[in-house]
């Protein structure tokens, strides 16, 4: 759920634009994601419209819009996992959950997002479910994975 929109805009004075990006990364940190009540609201309140703020905040690929999956799996596609073949686990994620990166699938429990460096460099690819580290994927482990946690979520 998050905190209440107006506790957080609270702290910030009104109509100051320049606070407009600081106000959305605490929304999206504490709530997951950019509802378009945040958006609209945080219009009101700093006096721009939503236009310009999605056009804004869609120029800065970190801000979503849409709430994360269930399993949220994050994919290195640093220097190092590139040499590993970040790509091909890629490419097989897209594959297995029929979503690209930054999108959730339509029944909400998969998401996942490509990320620069997990600081696991020597094992590479790096993958992490939620919030546990995948060591050295291979796009061949992928298919037995989603069903495990696909598993998970049926029976949860
Ligand atoms: S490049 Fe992937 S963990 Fe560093």
């Amino acid at each position: 759920m998050g905190t209440d929109l107006d506790i957080i805009l609270k702290k910030y004075k009104q109509g100051k634009r320049e606070d407009l990006i600081p106000i959305l990364q605490e929304i999206q940190e504490d709530h997951g994601y950019l509802s378009e009540e945040a958006i609209v609201k945080t219009g009101n309140f700093l006096g721009l419209s939503t236009t310009k703020i999605y056009g804004l905040a869609t120029f800065y690929d970190k801000f979503r819009f849409i709430p994360s999956g269930k399993i949220q799996i994050k994919i290195c596609h640093g220097t190092s996992c590139f040499l590993n073949g970040s790509q091909a686990v890629i490419n097989k994620i897209k594959e297995e959950t029929g979503i690209v990166a930054g999108q959730t699938s339509r029944d909400g429990n998969f998401s996942y997002e490509i990320v620069s460096c997990m600081g696991g460099c020597n094992n590479g690819p790096v993958m992490n479910v939620n919030g546990e580290y995948h060591t050295h994927i291979k796009p061949e482990q992928l298919p037995e994975l989603i069903k495990k946690l696909k598993y998970v979520i049926d029976n949860d």
